[in-house]
């Protein structure tokens, strides 16, 4: 190994922790039970990665942090020890997808805080949901619990995963408004059923999204909203990379906004708009 990197090398590991530390202090936010002198440590190393983060009391915030460290820490170390995986959604652990159903929650919530400014997307909350990739079903209950009218149906084609979707609807008090099933997207054959669809664009290959763009249409009630996902590509060269290969391993292949919302337009959808974070990017529309 050349000597020279090692300074630069040192200087990115010095980063890696500062990042666990501030992810760590925000947590034991609610944790009374850690060692009073644990605690000042890992709050005084947060505070010399971040200053003053750990007196930041806006809640959301917080939580969009917590995930952010979370995303970056668990694709750093995913990255480290799995660099050949190829792209497939075929995880047998059930621990590890759970972890990404209570991870995906957070898309209903940011559904329902776009729709405090759009009131025609409120008004799907009264009709049938699509999920589409369910998974063990993080969505579609979160969908569930926050909109008290709303049914949903999810869609999916790893039967362990949706094994533990039927599971995990069973254990809530929602499972009179929520199933699943094995289907994939684009072969999705209902006609005016929904008023509502989440479309993960960053889990499929470009003709299954134009496939299931083409289904969804048909499957849409009058005024029906489409929230279609990509992960965000902010304006860092490295960054747009680790955005085209996050894609590439999820199974995905579109990793710009303006391709959707062109195939969306293609398709007769107005009002089309993006909300943006650093992790992933929505673009929704209405179709009349
Ligand atoms: C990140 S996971 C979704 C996690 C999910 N929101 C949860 O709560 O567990 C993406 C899912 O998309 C599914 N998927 C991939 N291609 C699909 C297709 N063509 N039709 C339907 N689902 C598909 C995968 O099987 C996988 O479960």
């Amino acid at each position: 190994m050349s000597e020279t990197f090692i300074p630069q090398l040192q200087e990115l590991a010095k980063s890696a922790r500062m990042l666990a530390l501030v992810g760590a202090s925000i947590k034991l936010r609610s944790d009374a039970s850690v060692a009073p002198a644990i605690r000042e440590q890992i709050d005084a190393g947060a505070r010399m990665a971040l200053g003053d983060v750990v007196d930041v009391t806006d809640e959301e915030q917080l939580s969009l942090a917590q995930v952010m460290v979370e995303m970056a820490l668990s694709e750093a170390g995913e990255l480290f020890r799995n660099p050949d995986r190829g792209s497939n959604w075929e995880i047998l652990d059930v621990a590890a997808m759970q972890a990404m159903g209570r991870a995906s929650k957070s898309v209903f919530t940011r559904i329902q805080s776009i729709a405090e400014a759009h009131p025609g997307l409120r008004k799907t909350f009264q009709g049938t949901f699509l999920d589409v990739g369910t998974g063990v079903g993080g969505i579609a209950l979160e969908a569930a619990r926050l909109c008290p009218d709303i049914k949903v149906d999810g869609i999916d084609i790893w039967e362990p995963a949706l094994e533990l979707a039927r599971k995990n609807i069973a254990e809530s008090p929602y499972a009179d408004r929520v199933s699943v099933r094995n289907l994939d997207v684009s072969m999705l054959d209902e006609e005016r059923r929904y008023s509502l669809a989440w479309l993960p664009t960053m889990f499929l290959k470009r003709p299954i999204v134009e496939a299931a763009l083409d289904r969804i249409a048909r499957a849409f009630v009058s005024d029906a909203y489409l929230v279609a996902g990509v992960y965000s590509r902010p304006d860092d060269p490295f960054l747009v990379l680790m955005a085209s290969l996050r894609t590439l391993r999820s199974g995905g292949e579109i990793s710009d906004p303006a391709d959707i919302k062109a195939m969306m337009e293609a398709r007769g959808y107005v009002d089309i708009g993006t909300s943006a974070t650093p992790i992933a990017t929505f673009v929704f529309g209405r179709l009349p």
